[in-house]
């Protein structure tokens, strides 16, 4: 049957990343750099705790705070339910969330109704997902087709080589794929941005991305989930060692691609925590999204579960604002930092671009 073996990697990966243990599915030694990032406490910050203002877009559709759940699944029995429970707890909280790759609906039709959410969340963001390597000679009218099918409010493309070039079945001709996502943009009327998985966006890669049109990216880097690990372990994959670090480290990559695009900028990648989205602001991203832990979360408590675990990160990210004296996120994004150890060396450098 089309599609088939699409369908069975991600059920795949669904298993292995719901209940899997994290030091095989995260970074060993790399992490995401925020632990070196300093904020600069307020004994006196002179506002009110219960006053901040976290509400914030994307892409015009409102955020109660700056956070999505990143594009994770779709094209599996499994995947329905994961996408159902997590839209429905952003539609409670007022946030945005992207289904995972459609490759799977596009091959099988039949398997549309595991991306589709609009049911139990008629007014959130909803970003639909393909990969880039997927663009090569497709014909975009089904990809408008499927993101029409699901609701959309627009297209995610991720771009994966590291993922790609450790698994058996992986695409590894990246050749004229930035030009394809020009194509892609200009054909689609709903807006396209762009997204690594897990091993991060360079200043020279946000420069490449620059001239195609897109409206946002979101870096993805390094420190969070590890996309080389998981597929080289599915794929019994014993060479893939030497990549197991592999990447920007997202702290990093958020100042890399701030450096040369002015438009809106999302940091995942081991987003954790309130603080953690409180540096990834300051240090010039926009808003945040977060993988791996909604999953988690989900697969532990359902819906409930995932509304539990976003609440506590909206109420952190509120903590560490009054801290710092922040009314809202604008005053967030002008506080100072302190950098240090490595990730000062890497801003040395690396300069400003
Ligand atoms: C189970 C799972 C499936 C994923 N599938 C996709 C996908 O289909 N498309 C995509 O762009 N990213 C996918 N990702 C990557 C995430 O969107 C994100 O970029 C990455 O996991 C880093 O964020 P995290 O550290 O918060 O997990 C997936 C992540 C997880 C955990």
């Amino acid at each position: 049957m089309p599609g088939e073996k699409t369908e069975q990697r991600k059920a795949e990966h669904l298993k292995i990343c719901a209940k899997g243990d994290l030091g095989k599915i995260t970074f060993t030694n790399k992490t995401t750099g925020f632990e070196e990032i300093d904020l600069i406490p307020s004994a006196l910050p002179e506002i009110s705790k219960d006053e901040v203002e976290l509400e914030t877009e994307f892409l015009g559709k409102p955020l109660a705070f700056p956070l999505i759940v990143s594009s994770m699944t779709g094209g599996c029995k499994e995947a329905g339910e994961v996408n159902n429970d997590i839209a429905s707890a952003c539609e409670e909280l007022g946030i945005g969330m992207g289904v995972g790759s459609m490759r799977a609906m596009i091959e099988n039709p039949a398997l549309a109704y595991t991306y589709k959410v609009r049911d139990v969340a008629p007014n959130i963001f909803l970003n639909g997902n393909i990969g880039v390597s997927q663009l090569k000679g497709m014909d975009l009218e089904k990809l408008a087709g499927a993101l029409n099918e699901v609701d959309a409010d627009a297209l995610a493309i991720h771009l994966n080589p590291a993922q790609e070039a450790v698994q058996k079945e992986g695409t590894t001709d990246f050749k004229g794929l930035a030009k394809e996502i020009e194509r892609t943009v200009k054909k689609l009327s709903a807006p396209v941005f762009v997204k690594e998985v897990g091993n991060g966006i360079s200043r020279e890669t946000a420069r490449l991305l620059v001239q195609t049109g897109i409206q946002a990216i979101d870096v993805s880097g390094a420190g969070g989930t590890n996309w080389v690990k998981i597929d080289a372990m599915r794929g019994k994959n014993t060479n893939a060692e030497y990549l197991y670090e592999w990447g920007v480290p997202t702290a990093l990559a958020i100042v890399e691609a701030r450096s040369v695009y002015n438009q809106t900028i999302l940091a995942s990648g081991g987003i954790r925590n309130g603080l953690d989205i409180a540096k990834a602001l300051i240090l010039g991203a926009d808003l945040c999204s977060i993988a791996l832990p909604v999953l988690r979360a989900q697969a532990d408590g359902g819906k409930e579960g995932v509304v539990e675990y976003l609440t506590r990160i909206q109420g952190e990210l509120r903590t560490v604002m009054f801290l710092v004296g922040a009314k809202n996120l604008n005053e967030l994004k002008d506080k100072k930092i302190v950098v240090h150890g490595k990730m000062r060396e890497w801003l040395k450098q690396r300069g400003k671009g």
